[in-house]
């Protein structure tokens, strides 16, 4: 009983899940928006039409053989015995490494291709992180952190338009998809990966992860918001505003091991080991009364606590300028 109720409740979430899926179009690699998904859809063609070709004549030879050479009806003979051909083994060898050279070159030189294109100067630059199970998404000329849903601006002839992805991953291998404006792209860990976009459609574009990655690999959802150029300035504006940076501040905070050693109340971030920094603003002091509690000492303190109380436990968590700042504005709130 319990189980049949557990199987009903997979079946709900999986129609839940398709519903939300079904406001978009499903992802089609047949009506390709960007440059590399264009190319991948003209190779795909050309892969197609010689694996139909090769079925056509296999198929056929197989059923005109079928038909020609069946048994029949009171014909005890055996047919003729043909042991070994020269020119038949010849043919069988040679044709399939000319066709898998020829799809191995025209692959070869569409993957070329799309490596090799020149990033131009005014590119949008944007890191994408694969995580078990979602995509942590990066701007790093524009200090926005997000989610699962990219933006980026669509391509016009007036307004060129291209987005340069920079791939990691932060656990296991996953691999970047969006059907309709590039190719699968590996996100390996301890690699980084490129790949890039020029969508020439605005619209919400979907993707998935294509690489088995765990449990929720199917859930590990991803969607291109192609946006008018202004529309997408917006957006960034919106992103980019303090609370912006409170809130990157707060999800680097929580994604570090901070969290190990100090407690915020509110939050994932329940240890012990450190003091509880809750109320870190209603304090006068830091290091536990060796700095006047201000936001350049702040700063100083997260970047490097052993310069200022060598040997002490708090190490230097190696947080590069942007980050620094995004983590002291989220401390500098904490009242
Ligand atoms: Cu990530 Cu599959």
């Amino acid at each position: 009983m319990k189980s049949l109720a557990r199987l009903a409740g997979f079946w709900w979430a999986s129609v839940a899940i398709a519903a939300a899926q079904s406001e978009h179009p499903v992802a089609n690699i047949f009506k390709p928006q960007a440059t590399p998904a264009d190319s991948v859809y003209h190779l795909s063609l050309l892969v197609l039409s010689v694996c139909a070709t090769i079925f056509a004549i296999v198929a056929g030879l197989l059923a005109f053989t079928i038909v020609k050479f069946r048994r029949i009806a009171n014909d005890e003979n055996e047919p003729p015995q043909v042991y070994g051909s020269n020119r038949i083994e010849m043919a069988w060898t040679v044709i399939p490494v000319l066709i898998v050279f020829v799809l191995t070159m025209a692959t070869a030189r569409v993957v070329i291709a799309i490596q090799n294109k020149p990033v131009p100067k005014d590119a949008l630059h944007v890191t994408v992180v694969g995580h078990q199970w979602w995509w942590e998404i990066r701007y790093p000329d524009l200090g926005i952190v997000t989610a699962n849903e990219l933006h980026v601006p669509v391509n016009t002839a007036d307004r060129p338009a291209f987005a340069f992805l920079t791939l990691q991953s932060a656990d296991v291998a996953h691999s970047f998809w969006v059907p309709q404006l590039a190719g699968k792209t590996d996100v390996i860990p301890n690699r980084t990966n490129t790949m890039w976009i020029d969508p020439r459609v605005t619209g919400t574009f979907l993707g998935n992860c294509a690489e088995y990655c765990g449990m929720q690999h199917a859930n590990m959802l991803l969607r291109v918001i192609v946006q008018p150029q202004a529309d997408f300035e917006r957006w960034a504006a919106g992103e980019m505003t303090a609370a912006g940076s409170q809130a990157r501040g707060r999800a680097a905070f929580l994604s570090l091991s901070c969290v190990n050693c100090h407690t915020v109340s509110g939050t994932s971030a329940a240890g012990t080991f450190g003091p509880d920094l809750s109320h870190l603003m209603g304090r006068t002091t830091l290091a536990s009364g060796m700095i006047p509690n201000t936001a350049e000492n702040l700063r100083a303190w997260v970047k490097d606590p052993q310069v200022i109380k060598p040997g002490n436990f708090m190490p230097n968590m190696q947080l590069n300028a942007p980050e620094l700042d995004a983590v002291v504005s989220y401390l500098s709130s904490l009242k």
